[in-house]
């Protein structure tokens, strides 16, 4: 963590004990202790009541707080212009809160934005392999390694294209693996699938569960799209407008063979669709 570790919010509080003195005094040792429940892991970011504007302008976040557990999969769902990527520029540490703070792993986070920003002049091999050069692996382990990652988002027959001979999914990959090659604990995604057609996006939905269950990537993904949160999220976090605050959440018990189409999947995006709604009619009014 980038500051000390607060203790998790869902952490257990020590119990009152009964008959105990209100102040502890000489007796202290006489009482006796009490069985708590393990303390839950220290959570792999924590948003600590977090307001944010910029410059003389409206509040554009207000009070956030939220807690993400190591290895867990968190979608960040709302309107548009509601402040995702505000929040998630904000524990990308491109930004500083106004008001509260953000912790974070000290290795820092990686980031993937809607476009996937290759170097144009570099393969997809070359791409990857300039992130793993500025992370300090050595020259010679380079190739190999970018090679086991661009394996690892399916892309081995397009190692040696450009971005422009790449299809826009293919593209997306490329970013994905150079994502995976800072090897940071975090991968904040913002809408990185937004701009490819549907069958495309379940592909890399296929993919991106299934790095995330390889690596254990703690993953922020950010969507305005509800049947993607439905799809990808463990927990489905629902933000509001004017001010960006959280509004709801959802947790996912079992998300182990979801597809877009699955059942469990309509049956969530219709609920959250319902809030988002309420929400966006809220903010009409
Ligand atoms: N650098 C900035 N300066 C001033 N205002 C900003 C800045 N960045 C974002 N905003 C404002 O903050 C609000 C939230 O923007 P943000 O980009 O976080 O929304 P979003 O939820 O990501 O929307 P979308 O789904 O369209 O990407 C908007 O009103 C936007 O105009
Ligand atoms: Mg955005």
């Amino acid at each position: 963590m980038t500051s000390a570790p607060a203790p998790a919010s869902g952490a257990a509080q020590a119990a009152p004990v009964a008959g105990a003195p209100h102040l502890l005094g000489p007796s202290f040792d006489s009482v006796t202790p009490v069985r708590q429940p393990a303390p839950a892991p220290a959570p792999a970011v924590r948003i600590d009541r977090v307001s944010k504007r910029f410059g003389a302008g409206p509040v554009v976040l207000d009070d956030v707080s939220l807690d993400i557990a190591p290895g867990e999969f968190v979608c960040l769902l709302g309107a548009s212009g509601c402040g995702k990527s505000t929040l998630l520029n904000l524990i990308a540490g491109l930004d500083r809160p106004t008001a509260g703070r953000i912790d974070t792993p000290a290795e820092g986070s990686a980031v993937m934005f809607q476009e996937s920003a290759l170097m144009p002049w570099l393969t997809a091999r070359r791409n990857v392999e300039l992130a793993l050069r500025l992370r300090g692996v050595p020259r010679g382990e380079r190739r190999e390694k970018a090679l086991t990652l661009l394996e690892a988002v399916n892309l081995t027959d397009a190692a040696e294209k450009r971005p422009h001979e790449l299809s826009g999914g293919m593209r997306q990959r490329v970013a994905l693996a150079r994502a995976l090659a800072q090897d940071r604990p975090v991968l904040l995604m913002d809408e990185p699938f937004a701009a490819l057609d549907a069958i495309t996006r379940d592909l890399l939905h296929e993919e991106l569960e299934r790095v995330w269950r390889s690596t254990g990537r703690t993953i922020v993904f950010v969507t305005h799209n509800v049947r993607e949160a439905a799809r990808l999220g463990q927990r489905v976090v629902l933000m509001g407008s004017r001010p960006g605050r959280i509004v709801q959440e959802w947790t996912i018990a079992k998300t182990t063979g979801r597809r877009i189409e699955s059942p469990e999947v309509a049956a969530l995006s219709v609920e959250i669709t319902d809030q988002l709604r309420k929400e966006i009619r809220r903010n009409a009014a």
